[in-house]
Parts: C-alpha cells; sequence; structure tokens
C-alpha cells in the first residue's frame, strides 16, 4: 500500500538512522503533500521521534535522503543546519515542553519570533511591527491573547501545548512537526487541537505523531504505521484500522491508549 502525493513537500528517500551498532530507522520512504497532515503511529520505539529529528535536522541520516520543496526551490535538509531549516520553514514541537516559564508568554512569543537572530535581538525589543502584528495573530488563534502578559505557570497542560503551536505558527511555516501534541490533554482540549490543527493545514504540510487514534481519525489525511524502524503500511485511517499486521502490532495490543506523559 503506498500513498500517491502529487506536489510533495516533503520526500523522505531509503532513510536510514542508527545509533552506534542499532539501526533505529530503517530504509524508511514517503511522501508528504501540500495541505496534508500525515500521522506517524507505531509502537513504543518505533523510530517515529527519530524520524521527525531527522527532518529537522537533529538527528543525521547514515543512508538516504530527505527533500524538502519550499515551493520555489528543492532543498536537501540533511546538508542544512538545524537553525536554518527552520528559517526555511520547517518547525517543530518536541515531545517534551519548550516553553520557558520564567518569562512570559508574549516574551516567549518574542523569542521564537526572533529564531536565529537570538536572544539578544528579542530582549533588546527589537522586533518589527510586521513581528508583533504576527505574534498577536498567532496568540489569538489559540485563544492566548488575553493572557500574553501572564507566566505560563498560570497555563493549564493544553493551554502550554497551544502556546507551543502559535510558537511556531508565529514563524509562517511550510511545514510543522508535532511530536504527541495531545499526550495529558482532556477530550475537550485535544478537540480543540484537532481544530486548530485542520485550520493551520490550509497553509502548511503537517506531520504529527500520536498515540491517540481518535484524534488520529478526526484530523489525518493520511497515515504511516512504523514498527521496528520501517514501515509496516501506509493509507488513510481505514486502511490502517482494517489492516491486520497493524491490529496485530499495534492497535489489537492496546498501543494505541498508551499514556506515557
Ligand atoms: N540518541 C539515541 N541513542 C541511542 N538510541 C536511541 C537514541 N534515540 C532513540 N534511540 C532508540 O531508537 C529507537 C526509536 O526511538 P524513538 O524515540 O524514535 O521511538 P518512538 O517511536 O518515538 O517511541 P515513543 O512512542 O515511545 O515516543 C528506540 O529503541 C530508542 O531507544
Ligand atoms: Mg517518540
Amino acid at each position: 500500500m503506498n500513498i500517491s502525493v502529487n506536489t510533495p513537500v516533503i520526500e523522505i528517500k531509503n532513510a536510514s538512522i542508527t545509533f552506534g551498532n542499532f539501526k533505529a530507522v530503517k530504509n524508511v520512504t514517503t511522501s508528504i503533500g501540500k495541505n496534508e497532515i500525515r500521522f506517524f503511529i507505531g509502537p513504543n520505539g518505533a523510530g517515529k521521534t527519530t524520524l521527525l529529528d531527522a527532518i529537522c535536522g537533529k538527528n543525521k541520516l547514515s543512508e538516504g535522503n530527505i527533500l524538502y520543496n519550499d515551493g520555489n526551490r528543492e532543498y536537501s535538509l540533511p546538508k542544512i543546519k538545524e537553525h536554518k531549516i527552520v528559517e526555511l520553514g520547517i518547525g517543530r514541537k518536541f515531545q517534551a515542553p519548550s516553553v520557558f516559564s520564567g518569562i512570559t508568554i508574549q516574551e516567549n512569543m518574542e523569542l521564537a519570533v526572533a529564531g536565529s537572530k537570538g536572544l539578544f535581538s528579542s530582549i533588546k525589543g527589537n522586533i518589527t511591527k510586521d513581528e508583533r502584528e504576527r505574534i498577536d495573530d498567532a496568540l489569538n488563534f489559540v485563544g492566548l491573547y488575553d493572557m500574553k502578559n501572564e507566566y505560563p505557570t498560570k497555563l493549564s497542560h493544553g493551554q502550554k501545548q497551544w502556546l507551543e503551536i502559535s510558537m511556531i505558527c508565529v514563524l509562517k511555516p511550510k511545514v510543522m512537526l508535532l511530536d504527541e501534541p495531545v499526550a495529558g490533554m482532556g477530550r475537550r482540549e485535544t478537540e480543540k487541537t484537532a481544530e486548530l490543527l485542520r485550520i493551520i493545514k490550509n497553509d502548511c504540510s503537517i506531520i504529527v505523531v500520536e498515540h491517540d487514534m481518535k484524534f488520529v481519525k478526526d484530523v489525518s489525511t493520511s497515515v504511516t504505521v512504523l514498527h521496528e524502524g520501517s514501515i509496516l503500511c501506509e493509507g488513510s485511517i481505514d486502511d490502517i484500522q482494517n489492516n491486520q499486521q497493524v491490529i496485530d502490532v499495534y492497535l489489537g495490543r492496546g498501543g494505541d491508549k498508551n499514556v506515557k506523559n
């Protein structure tokens, strides 16, 4: 089963990633198209986070390539430094929270928008009118504008995740990578996150790693199942849920009920 993508934004080609003698990702080939919400699912240790880390430049490939087409030209991502990949339009939310609790929500947004211009520029209040407007828009979008002068410690778990999403939105990315965005959220928070992703998708391709199958069902346009570093199966959510191998190694074992965080 293969997904055919008309305009690939990300093309992962025969990608392998090794740590010492251990091959965490084995020969993965898949393409993610424009306005697509692709989910990477699979049991713990399947290689999902490792693969996201390779797209954003945090992990090196031992074999293969990852191509990115920003609409103007094509880039080979393994040749590009992590901060430059962000500047080219690939935003990333990590599995562990990356909001600073000692500064306000507004200041976290200013740091995000400063990006590689760095801390100094944001501390000096050196942000442009356009950047200020983008911060306001991104905070409004996730419903945190009225709390912008508060510290993140005031936020619920869900609101912290939305702050992280707005810290990516402010950069107007073409690709968004999200690692377990709804882990630990209640149903209503998860539904709001689904709504946000459906809107973001209009301007952006999204790759999401997640165990919550209801969320996958609600928002995915396509799903890639990883198992022990390889692609087990790829297709629509219905294809996946009816695939006996996927049921055997993941869905039927309650792997999707995994709550680690
Ligand atoms: N830096 C590293 N050094 C050595 N092994 C690693 C490293 N990072 C990941 N691994 C191993 O690679 C495998 C894949 O890990 P990865 O974090 O990608 O899994 P995952 O699919 O994201 O799982 P989970 O659902 O638990 O988050 C695991 O066996 C993990 O222990
Ligand atoms: Mg992971």
